[in-house]
């Protein structure tokens, strides 16, 4: 039985594979491995391609918040807003600054943020709001600027969804190998229209420093390699069209009756399906179902952010986010990458049906 993956990230690259090996001769024979003109070139396209002023490349999305949030100096004593329905690091950041990570629940449908259960979280000593754009897909920022905080969005999953990065006061990214935009190993990026926050950033992943003399700020080490800013010099140019195959490739799932015996992710015109998530309160049926066929599946943040051991000192109890302690028991994503064959899809889909007794389709 042919095996179905949860994600095809080699399908993504391989035609590029000349190209990739060709850019990795050339940064060979350069011998320049660390802010060779890879990584600043990427930098000014990447910042073109977010419709941003300026970014900064990082060695990987964890650190690109942690830089987000130091400059905007951001520490102990203060507050940041977030989601406990994400990857662990968007808190890990806020809290490895020294600050206070302060959950809001999630919308049930979009699964992104409450606006409303942000705004009520907000204190005297809250300095930022720290959006995710779940799964790829974007949250609107105005409502949660007109609230007069700095707001960082997390976008290691939605690089280039529409909307993102622009309005907000800065964005991350990350490069890891699944995420929509990758690179070949670990990888970040920070953008922003904001030019002093920009070199502040930019001095800080370089140890503080514009020249590693004079030493400005305590900072840190964190820079995108040129072996991954060249590659992803090649990748950058493919994305719309990865993107515009992920989303062909949920409305098929749609088209194929998936919608008839589960919650399909909710579409909007700007997601860009990093993930495929829906949900069932028959999750555990259908995932073992899944494995039997072969074909891979997922669940995400199965204990949220609020009850990790790690945050327990933050005091959080059980129930006191229950959009997101509920989504956490009923999430699971299906396989998707852009080109995935329609007989995968439909094997899917069939194997979804079964196990929870719906007729296969005619
Ligand atoms: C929402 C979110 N934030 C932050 C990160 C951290 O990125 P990285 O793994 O590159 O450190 C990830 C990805 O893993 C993520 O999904």
């Amino acid at each position: 039985m042919h095996k179905i993956p949860l994600v095809d990230v080699h399908s993504e690259y391989a035609s590029l594979i000349p190209q990739l090996e060709a850019r990795f001769r050339e940064v060979l024979d350069s011998g320049q491995f660390i802010r060779g003109p890879h990584y600043w070139a990427f930098q000014e396209e990447a910042a073109a391609y977010l419709g941003v002023k300026r970014s900064i490349g990082v060695a990987n999305g964890t650190d690109a918040l942690v830089l987000a949030l130091d400059g905007l100096g951001i520490g102990p004593g203060d507050e940041v807003i977030c989601p406990a329905f994400t990857f662990y690091a968007t808190a890990e950041a806020i809290a490895r600054r020294g600050a206070t990570p302060v959950f809001a629940d999630i919308d049930p449908v979009t699964l992104n943020v409450d606006l409303e259960d942000v705004a009520a979280r907000i204190t005297a000593r809250t300095r930022a709001i720290m959006p995710v754009h779940l799964f790829g897909r974007p949250l609107p920022i105005e409502p949660l600027l007109e609230l007069g905080l700095p707001v960082i969005e997390d976008s290691a999953q939605a690089f280039g969804a529409p909307g993102v990065a622009e309005h907000g006061t800065v964005s991350t990214y990350s490069f890891f190998p699944t995420k929509n935009l990758f690179c070949l190993g670990d990888g970040g990026l920070i953008a922003t229209n904001d030019e002093e926050l920009a070199e502040r950033i930019q001095m800080l992943s370089f140890h503080g420093s514009r020249d590693k003399t004079d030493f400005d700020f305590v900072g840190y080490n964190s820079r995108l390699d040129e072996l991954q800013a060249g590659m992803l010099r090649i990748f950058l140019p493919e994305l719309a069209g990865w993107n515009a195959g992920r989303r062909e490739a949920a409305a098929r799932y749609a088209e194929l009756g998936l919608g008839d015996v589960v919650e399909l992710p909710q579409d909007d015109p700007g997601h860009i399906y990093h993930l495929f998530v829906c949900r069932s309160p028959e999750r555990d049926r259908i995932r073992a179902a899944l494995t039997e066929a072969g074909i891979a599946s997922a669940t995400y943040y199965t204990t949220p952010l609020h009850l990790q051991p790690a945050l327990r000192f933050l005091g959080w109890e059980r129930r006191s986010l229950p959009v997101t302690e509920e989504v956490a028991t009923d999430n699971f994503s299906l396989p998707l990458w852009p080109g995935i064959p329609v007989e995968a899809q439909e094997r899917v889909v069939e194997t979804v049906r079964a196990a929870v007794g719906a007729p296969a389709r005619a």
